[in-house]
């Protein structure tokens, strides 16, 4: 170990997935624990917070311990904690602030809060050591989508949102529909290679504030007509065409808005974040539409892509190299806005 060298233990725990994680230098991960509550929450069909929260108090001292043992390190050989204290779920949130305030003071070693979406973004730093701000940025997760000008490290500018569901809400919502069940986003993206994605046409709405923004509960809703007006025929639907054909309205949106963004500022680089960045056709379409026009194409590794800790460690470096320190009165804020630091 290098005196040089920072190493952040980053703790995650906003939705349905404990982790931790030791992250060298912002880009090197040097263990990343993973526990994930898919498999209870998939008996209600969806998160629930009150168990999201139980299962965390469960799982945090286990997982951290285990970040830490993989990594070959003690919290004193740690220079800073970097936990997530927003946007999430309020209970899932408290058991990870409360946990990493804790650790803090029980050891000495700084606290940083980072934002979950700063997170997402800065997963991308992470196998691609070459990049560096600005560039455009799509998060897409199972509670936002944004299209963000990344300024600089800890500066951004939204330049769309969704003005209703998220991305990863409407795969999720549309699998429910189709019976494929909780979390929607993979199993929609296994079956959709099965099925023609022409086979339907789902509107591309384009709506809202910003020429940016985005919707996908008109999405959504025209799905759930078409599945009606079939049941009232008495006719079957192909799940498979249905799961390929909103997904193909869905990845064109995204990655319509992208490019329209790409062109209008000049970008070079481009990045896909969150949960639904591991979808085979968003990133199959938007590494085509950046190859087309010259722009570096960036995305996580799927398994960097979904709730982890590496991602929090990532961005906490940056914030702990500006100086940037939590007390132990940070608190969790569930509508945390990008950008926005709380402490
Ligand atoms: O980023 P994430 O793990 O959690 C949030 O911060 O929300 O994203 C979870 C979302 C879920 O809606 C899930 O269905 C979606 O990401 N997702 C996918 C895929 N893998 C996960 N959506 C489409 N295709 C996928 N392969
Ligand atoms: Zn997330």
């Amino acid at each position: 170990m290098s005196s040089k060298d920072t190493y952040i233990l980053g703790i995650e725990s906003s939705c349905d997935e404990t982790a931790a994680a030791v992250v060298k230098n912002g880009r090197e991960v040097l263990s990343n624990v993973i526990s994930s509550q898919i498999a209870i929450h998939t008996l209600y069909g969806g998160v629930v917070p009150e168990i999201a929260s139980r299962k965390h108090i469960e799982k945090i001292n286990q997982v951290v311990t285990e970040a830490l043992k993989q990594a070959g390190m003690k919290i004193t050989d740690c220079d800073a904690i970097g936990v997530t204290y927003g946007p999430g779920l309020i209970g899932p949130l408290l058991i990870g602030v409360s946990f990493a305030k804790g650790l803090s003071y029980a050891s000495g070693v700084p606290l940083v809060g980072v934002h979950h979406i700063e997170g997402h973004i800065s997963a991308n730093y992470i196998e691609n050591h070459e990049l560096e701000p600005p560039f455009l940025c799509l998060v897409v997760s199972g509670g936002h989508t944004h299209l963000v000008r990344v300024k600089d490290y800890g500066e951004y500018e939204i330049l769309g949102r969704t003005q209703d569901d998220a991305a990863g809400e409407a795969f999720d919502k549309v699998a429910r529909a189709i019976g494929l069940g909780y979390p929607g986003g993979p199993k929609i993206d296994k079956v959709s290679k099965e099925g023609n994605p022409d086979a339907i046409h789902f509107p591309r709405a384009h709506v809202g504030d910003s020429e940016y923004d985005f919707s996908f509960s008109g999405l959504k809703s025209s799905v759930l007509n078409y599945l009606n007006s079939l049941e009232m025929k008495h006719e079957q639907y192909v799940q498979a065409d249905v799961a390929a054909s909103f997904q193909k309205a869905v990845v064109d949106v995204l990655v319509g808005n992208s490019v329209h963004a790409i062109e209008k500022f000049h970008a070079d680089k481009f990045a896909l974040a969150g949960g639904v960045a591991s979808n085979s056709a968003l990133r199959e379409a938007m590494q085509k539409a950046c190859e087309e026009r010259g722009v570096k194409f960036y995305r996580p590794a799927p398994i960097l892509c979904t709730d982890n800790a590496a991602m929090i460690g990532s961005a906490a470096y940056y914030d702990f190299k500006k100086g940037i320190r939590a007390g132990l009165d940070l608190n969790a804020v569930a509508n945390l806005k990008l950008g926005e630091r709380a402490y």
